[in-house]
């Protein structure tokens, strides 16, 4: 079944949890969608995973359509969201329409996902106005983590606590769709997730928004760089690549690969 902003919205009200990954090419997309991921999210994390960059600051809107172009040919049914990078929207409503539309005219994505709140409303209402739906993204929002010194978790104090929830009524009321916490504490994401209408999504934000997300490559224990703690690993696919490709290397050594049946 095709998964669309109407599902979500369907899903939160029938407290159906929402499962969301991230994919940045063809084949990865392609594995989630068959296991049924709601949402596919081609994040500008791409900029650490794929790219090697320390944060998703570098991130180009060139690299965000080509990732986008990628993975949508590998979806039939999820929800297809791409990241707005760094500096694609902050500046003006007028910008982020423009490349909001870039993103899904030139790399097919059904939806656009941005970072902040109040400062970001009318970037938001101008693309929805426009047709094209919008996911929010607060709490520990990478790309401002030159402010943030570091990927810190946010809305530990009161005054923080207090700016996310009104950032996340304003993101609600610019006409989101769905809004991502990522980083929080799971007391403020619980009571954000019952005070919004639209679905929640968390990510190291407890378990009572209306559904997850991990960066894919985290989960599958192939990004050694960066462990936090909210991520559960379920499988260790840097050690099977290391050693398929140690056992590989071996056998071209030694002239065991290839065989007389792997030869013409
Ligand atoms: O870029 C990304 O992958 C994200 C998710 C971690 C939410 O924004």
């Amino acid at each position: 079944m095709k998964i669309t902003v109407k599902t979500l919205q369907k899903m939160k009200e029938q407290g159906k949890k929402i499962s969301a990954l991230t994919a940045y090419d063809t084949l990865f997309a392609a594995y989630l969608d068959r296991a049924g991921i709601d949402v596919i999210l081609v994040g500008d994390s791409a900029g650490m995973v794929v790219a090697g960059y320390e944060s998703t600051v570098p991130v180009t809107m060139e690299q965000m359509i080509y990732h986008a172009q990628c993975a949508k040919r590998g979806v039939k049914n999820a929800l297809l969201v791409v990241d707005m990078p760094f500096m694609s929207y902050q500046v003006s409503p007028e910008d982020a329409l423009r490349n909001a539309g870039r993103l899904l005219k030139e790399g097919g994505a059904e939806a656009v996902k941005l970072e902040g709140g109040k400062t970001v409303a009318a970037q938001i209402r101008t693309c929805v106005e426009a047709g094209i739906p919008v996911m929010g993204h607060l709490g520990m929002t990478p790309q401002s983590v030159n402010m943030f010194g570091g990927f810190k978790t946010q809305g530990k104090t009161s005054e923080e606590a207090k700016k996310i929830k009104e950032d996340a009524l304003a993101v609600q009321e610019a006409g989101a769709f769905s809004l991502v916490m990522e980083k929080v504490p799971a007391l403020l994401a619980k009571e954000i997730s019952e005070m919004l209408k639209i679905p929640t999504i968390g990510i190291g934000a407890g378990a009572d928004t209306d559904g997850q997300i991990l960066v894919t490559q985290d989960m599958l224990g192939m990004f050694e760089e960066f462990k936090p703690k909210f991520v559960r690993l379920y499988a260790n696919l840097a050690e099977e690549i290391s050693k398929a490709a140690g056992q590989y290397a071996e056998d071209v050594r030694k002239g065991a690969f290839p065989s007389d049946e792997e030869s013409y």
